[in-house]
Order: C-alpha cells, then structure tokens, then sequence
C-alpha cells in the first residue's frame, strides 16, 4: 500500500521574535523536536488521527488542494508529535510544512522546499493572522536562519552555546493574538522605538554568533537585553518574569523563544549560564521543568518507515 512519512522541526528563536513581525531580522534555530505525519489511503472519507485540534491539518489539506488545482483522494492522515503546542517551539509551522510535504510526496510530486514553504506560509497565515514567515521556513530549510522580510539566510554557528530550555507554562493566548496585541500598541512611538532596539541587538548578536571563538558574556548581555525589550513590548507573563529574574539573580540571563504570553504561561524559556550547573540546580530546587536540547537540526524530510 502507498505510504508517505515525514518529519519537520521545531524551532527557538534565538533574537528578534515580534520584532521580526515589522521587517527586523530574527535568529532562528530548528530543535531536535520533530514533528511526524504519516499518510495512507483512507475509506469512505478523509480521516486524521491526531492528539491536538485536527483543525489546522484539515485546512493544510484544503490549502495543498488550493495550490495543487486537484482534489485530494481520501486519506488516512496519521500526526504524531515531540514538540509541545502553545510554548512558542512553532508546532503549527511543523505541522503546516509536514503536512504539504507528506502530501506532495504521497501523491508522487516533486519536493520543492519553496513551494512548500510557501504553502505552509498561508495555511500559518490562518492560524496566527500576520506571521512573519519565520517559523515555517526554520520548519523547512532547518538548520540556523537569519530571517529578515521573507529572505532567509543560512547562519553557520556553533551547534550549541550551552542553554536549557525551561518550560515557564502553555501560553492560554494563540501566537496570532500575542501578534495582535503587539500590532494595537505598534502605533505608539515607544513600541517602535523598542521594535528597533530588538533589531539593533538581533544584528549583534548575528555578528558575534559568526566568530569562531564568540564571546558568551557579550551573548549573555544581548540575550538580557532582548529579554528586557520583550517585556517592555508586553508579551512576558508575571510567572515567566520571576522565573527569569530568580535565573539573573544568580548571574544567568533568560528570554521567551517565541510568541510569549501574558495571562498565564509564557511558554519556554532559554536560559543561559556560564556555569550550566547552577542554573540547573536552582531550576531543580524551584521545581521548574527544563530539558537540554540540540539546535541547527534538519528541516523537513522523508521519513524511511
Ligand atoms: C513566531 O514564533 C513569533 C513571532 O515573532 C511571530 C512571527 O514571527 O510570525 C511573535
């Protein structure tokens, strides 16, 4: 019987979420957190079997359908995740480019990363209104990216710089609605202002992540200072501000790797300290979950089984 599998990743933003929204540049990174969408021939009508709202998966069919100028034959669509929803890890990128590729590969297409990017860029356009683009093309092409206006650039950096992510809780607001409340504040010269503050130190830090020998401590000040940015733009939730500021009291810096969220988790967390140890001791001790992860993974890709 036919059968298509694959995988996309998920992704952190190293700098430059939100403000990557008004043309800034972001740092972004795909996560050894994969995504799976398995398809075979479906009976009576197309079915998807899935832990989460299937929502999304549906309107990804309805899109390729769009795009391809066919009807799809009935399908048995099988999703299977490892990358936490609401966390701002972008599951619904994943889900948007495995989805279409999955698609294109069942039904014996050529697999054209920008087309399938492009694909996945409207079905996320549904689910968070006014997306930058920059968590389906991490999905797609993997690896590092600087994204700026659609453009994406390969950043060859050291594969890990030695953080933890933290789980500050899910975000109970949507990345579309976190985008909106930044988009009603945009007209305020303040948010501008801050907008290009984040660009400006997004930008450093791509020139230092490029040396070969990159200083951690000149790391440790940008990430603080996008952290503080983030705040002022009004995206950080309380829990996730005392979880940072318990990191920077023992000389670790923090920040949201995503779309934030304010009225109760803020999703995960990057923290980074010179001394790992410590900042893993002091998560222990306030029972705050974290996990080690790999960055500059592969973006989509055929699954062999
Ligand atoms: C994406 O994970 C985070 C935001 O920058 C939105 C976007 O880039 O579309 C907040």
């Amino acid at each position: 019987m036919e059968k298509a599998k694959v995988s996309a990743p998920g992704k952190i933003i190293l700098s430059g979420e939100h403000s990557v929204v008004y043309g800034q540049p972001a740092i972004v990174t795909a996560l050894d957190k994969r995504l799976f969408v398995e398809i075979k021939e479906g009976r009576g009508k197309t079915e998807i079997i899935t832990d989460e709202d299937p929502n999304l998966a549906y309107y990804a069919l309805l899109k390729t359908e769009e795009f391809l100028k066919e009807k799809l034959p009935v399908l048995r669509i099988k999703i299977q995740s490892e990358i936490p929803v609401n966390r701002g890890l972008g599951s619904s990128a994943a889900l948007a480019v495995t989805m279409v590729t999955a698609l294109l590969n069942y039904l014996k297409k050529e697999l054209d990363k920008n087309l399938i990017n492009q694909i996945a860029f409207e079905i996320e356009k549904k689910q968070h209104g006014k997306p930058s683009g920059c968590d389906n093309s991490i999905a797609t092409f993997g690896g590092t990216i600087e994204f700026r206006r659609g453009k994406i650039k390969s950043l060859k950096i050291k594969p890990n710089f030695g953080f933890v992510l933290i789980d500050s809780g899910r975000a109970v607001e949507s990345t579309g609605e976190m985008v909106a409340l930044v988009r009603r504040k945009f007209n305020y010269l303040k948010t501008k202002k801050v907008i290009k503050k984040i660009g400006k130190a997004t930008v450093q830090l791509i020139k230092e992540l490029k040396k070969d020998d990159f200083n951690k401590l000149k790391l440790k000040t940008l990430i603080a200072e996008n952290e503080k940015l983030l705040e002022e733009l009004g995206v950080i939730g309380k829990k996730a501000q005392k979880i940072i500021r318990e990191i920077e009291d023992i000389s670790g810096t923090a920040k949201i790797c995503g779309a934030g969220g304010i009225k109760s988790g803020s999703g995960i967390i990057l923290g980074f300290h010179q001394n790992q140890e410590k900042l893993k001791s002091l998560l222990r001790k306030r029972n705050i979950a974290f996990f080690k992860a790999k960055i500059h993974q592969k973006g989509v890709r055929v699954e062999k089984d």
